[in-house]
């Protein structure tokens, strides 16, 4: 990984026989980079098989595995090598058959370019437009386009014209959903007869831009890991006395153990990004204890530094509790901590990925239990568009909230390929089942490194088996928020669960005694209900609301209070007539006769929520039944 800009590692992918093997195989030929025996074999087998032209079958240079000849597709990533004066290349070549998305994505995580190959007869496919999606989400910037079998197309430039146009939308549309820009060429090309390969063809006149080869040649290489920050997931910890290798190297600094002897401790592991030098500050994560690297082996040598990609031991100032899986990082560019993040996955199960699901959760620090807290979207391969999902079903690509059982270390994916990409593994099968980007998490101020004492809310309420919500019931007097608020707080709190009602009636005795019915004093009661309700889930509670809360604007600004999915609006949308008839209080009967004014419903206005998580009428339904409703919402987004 630790690639140097004379390094190309590019993945090679696109649909079922596009003549993806045949590009490579036949760029490898022209670059002379096919041993002599290669050749000999691959022509005896080309004569053997037969082909149309007479040219040789360069697909059987690739597809070399047994299944992949029965089968007539590839079926697992292939790392091929080739270079010519100007560059080496790593091609990863990748399926194209729909179900091998995985190795698909397996492949575009180291690369920094990507080939895409398109049939000019049959022009982008939802199979191109799904690699092309996974590349950029990958953090793929440059990507090729070869539109194949132009001989079979008439070598015809208004064809090819149309599918770079097509190439052209798709990139930016991609681009815009991945937050870059992408470089981006289409070639026409036969990769059978290698026109436009290495050479400008003379059949395709039209044409002047770069041969692949030469946009191999050039495309950036940089590797952004390089340029990022210092981060080791420690792998091994190893102890020893003065007769082990740390000391050999070099006998000072080893702390003297009981019995006299120097012991001292490594941690070894592979430097997934930045570089790390003898003398730096290092924070431990998660501890966030602090120390100085006061030795570096690669391998058996000592070393100065060590650089992306090297697998190295460091033997720390002091002693330390570290074990497998923690973090060293540099304390100015630590990574953040986080349980609760916005992540893309690329699902590749067979069986579809529902909110509520446990799963193991790997990432370069270890592995850790996960839940999917809720699924936001999928996107949709026509225009790369956001669509409203319940589900996500193999080899689509969607945006969920993933939470985990404890505070991880993390990047985001787009500033750090390693430390923000994860897989999730099924806990039964062992499969893995997707692959994950981490977005961002999903909390401000999860940077608990720079006070290492505090508790967090996900640490009290992980104390009480629950993730803290604020439940608001919102509705005309009258409606049934409170008997409902009332009966779900009971069944919640029979489970062994947490909670804290806040009732208008009870709220308007104490905390906001001072406040009327007027617009004004409604505003200020619902921000001040907003705030307690928000410390309350600091607290790790689970909180039910009941209060008219009139105002869109009010609820909206309590929910933009809370954190992401924690503000769970239920409108309780019993009709006005029946509210009216009930009148609990006689006070829907007082404000008809004119002696209440600003009385919702009747002489002041309610607003519905426009997008309510949940839509209960209590008119013809138990209370029960309603808060029935309402635990299988909690359950399915993961609160209880
Ligand atoms: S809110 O509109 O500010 O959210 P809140 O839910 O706190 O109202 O209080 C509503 C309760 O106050 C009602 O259930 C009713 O018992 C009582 N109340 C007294 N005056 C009014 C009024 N003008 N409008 C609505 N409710 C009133």
């Amino acid at each position: 990984m630790s690639a140097s800009s004379d390094m190309l590692r590019f993945l090679a992918c696109g649909s079922v026989d596009d003549g993806k093997s045949t590009l490579i195989g036949h760029l490898i030929h022209l670059t002379g980079n096919l041993p002599d025996d290669q050749l000999h074999v691959l022509e005896a087998e080309s004569a053997r098989i037969g082909t149309t032209s007479g040219a040789l079958n360069y697909s059987l240079l690739l597809d070399g595995l047994m299944a992949e000849r029965e089968q007539g597709i590839t079926i697992d990533v292939a790392y091929r090598y080739f270079e010519t004066p100007r560059r080496k290349f790593i091609v990863a070549d990748t399926p194209g058959h729909e179900s091998y998305t995985r190795n698909m994505a397996t492949g575009a995580s180291h690369c920094t370019a990507a080939l895409i190959l398109v049939d000019a007869s049959q022009g982008v496919l939802p199979q191109t437009r799904r690699h092309v999606l996974i590349c950029v989400l990958m953090g793929i910037r440059n990507l090729l386009f070869a539109v194949n079998k132009m001989d079979q197309a008439g070598w015809e430039e208004m064809r090819f014209r149309r599918i770079e146009e097509n190439c052209h939308r798709m990139a930016e549309k991609a681009g815009l959903l991945a937050s870059c820009r992408c470089n981006l060429l289409a070639v026409p090309v036969s990769a059978l007869q290698g026109d436009n390969l290495t050479a400008l063809s003379d059949r395709m006149p039209w044409y002047g831009g770069a041969t692949v080869l030469e946009w191999l040649e050039s495309s950036a290489a940089e590797e952004a890991v390089v340029d990022a920050p210092f981060r080791l997931p420690v792998q091994y910890v190893l102890k020893g006395s003065n007769d082990g290798w740390g000391c050999q190297q070099d006998g000072e600094g080893c702390p003297a153990g009981r019995d006299g002897r120097a012991t001292w401790r490594s941690y070894a592991g592979s430097v997934v990004s930045g570089r790390v030098c003898v003398g730096d500050r290092i924070v431990i994560l998660p501890s966030g204890v602090e120390t100085t690297v006061e030795r570096l082996l690669i391998g058996d040598r000592k070393a100065d530094s060590a650089d992306t990609g090297m697998a190295v031991s460091l033997v720390l100032a002091g002693e330390h509790d570290i074990v497998r899986g923690d973090c060293l990082a540099h304390p100015v560019d630590r990574p953040e901590q986080a349980g609760l993040f916005k992540v893309r996955l690329v699902w590749m199960d067979q069986q579809p990925l529902y909110a509520g699901r446990r799963y193991l959760f790997r990432s370069v620090f270890g592995t850790i239990e996960a839940r999917i807290s809720r699924i936001r979207d999928r996107v949709g391969l026509d225009a790369y568009q956001l669509l409203a999902a319940d589900r996500l079903a193999q080899n689509d690509i969607g945006e969920v909230e993933l939470s985990l059982a404890r505070l991880f270390p993390f990047d985001p994916y787009s500033e750090n390929r390693e430390t923000g990409a994860f897989i999730l593994i099924d806990r039964i099968s062992n499969a893995t089942v997707a692959c994950g980007m981490i977005q961002h998490p999903l909390r401000r101020g999860s940077n608990i490194h720079w006070q290492r004492e505090e508790l967090t809310r996900e640490l009290r309420a992980g104390l009480n088996g629950q993730k803290p919500c604020v439940i608001w019931l919102t509705g005309l007097s009258g409606s049934g928020k409170s008997t409902l608020a009332n009966c779900l707080e009971r069944m919640l709190h029979d489970m062994g669960h947490h909670t804290m009602l806040l009732d208008g009636d009870n709220v308007r005795h104490g905390l906001n005694r001072d406040l009327g019915f007027t617009e004004a004093d409604r505003i200020e009661n619902i921000r001040r209900i907003g705030e307690v309700a928000k410390l309350m889930t600091d607290a790790g509670l689970i909180v039910i609301t009941a209060f008219i809360s009139p105002f869109r604007a009010d609820r909206n600004m309590v929910r933009a209070l809370l954190p992401d999915g924690e503000f769970i609006e239920i409108h309780v949308a019993t009709p006005l007539e029946v509210c009216e008839t009930r009148d609990p209080k006689g006070l829907y009967r007082k404000a008809r006769n004119g002696e209440i004014p600003n009385f919702t419903g009747v002489n002041a206005p309610y607003e519905e929520p426009l997008r309510p998580e949940l839509l209960l009428d209590t008119t013809a339904r138990s209370a029960k039944d309603c808060a029935d409703d309402i635990m299988s919402l909690l359950r399915q987004d993961g609160f209880i």
